[in-house]
């Protein structure tokens, strides 16, 4: 078993009827547990020059945040509809339960920037694939994604299109 695995809750119906929830809560308490993930979602992309981490709301922002700043990088919000202020670049995604909106700074990536996208769970795609959007509009240059859990019987990775590398810590 991985080391996070225990960390790692399992709550079945939520948040509705008949989805089993994995929860990361037990997880970030754990000092050392949080640590070692991290360490462990960095260790792929240690010097391939990453130098920005684009975070997803809101999970993505925990995981993300520390990610950045152990790979010397900087850190992206990539944020719900009407969280950041004005100018943005938007797009719309499907969710496992209904739809969203996620927006970006417009400014928030220079051209050529590598960077690297991060959320806590990669399920149906949807989320991913519109914050790739995202910064393929900002200019900037993809080198893969980062998840801590990947739901597979979702088929999430599916949706991962372009080539770059999609690394999970924990597959369920
Ligand atoms: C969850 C999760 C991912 C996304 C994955 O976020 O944190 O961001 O769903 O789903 P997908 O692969 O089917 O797109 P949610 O929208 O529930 O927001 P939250 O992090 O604010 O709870
Ligand atoms: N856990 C957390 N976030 C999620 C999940 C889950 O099981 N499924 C979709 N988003």
């Amino acid at each position: 078993m991985s080391p996070f695995e225990q960390l790692v809750t399992a709550v079945p119906d939520f948040p509705r009827p008949g989805v089993l929830f994995r929860d990361v809560s037990p997880l970030l308490a754990d000092a050392e547990g949080f640590a070692r993930c991290i360490d462990a979602l960095a260790e792929p992309w240690q010097g391939h020059g990453v130098q920005a981490v684009c975070g997803i709301e809101s999970r993505g922002f925990i995981f993300g945040a520390a990610l950045a700043l152990k790979l010397g990088a900087g850190f992206v919000p990539i944020r719900k509809a009407g969280k950041l202020p004005p100018p943005v670049l938007g797009t719309d995604y499907q969710l496992e339960y209904g739809s969203d909106r996620l927006e970006v700074g417009s400014k928030a990536l220079c051209a050529g920037e590598r960077t690297l996208i991060i959320d806590d769970v990669l399920a149906t795609g949807g989320t991913l694939a519109a914050a790739r959007e995202l910064v393929a509009q900002l200019g900037g240059e993809l080198i893969g994604a980062a998840v801590v859990i990947e739901l597979a019987a979702l088929h999430g990775r599916d949706r991962w299109l372009g080539g770059t590398p999609l690394h999970a810590l924990l597959r369920y």
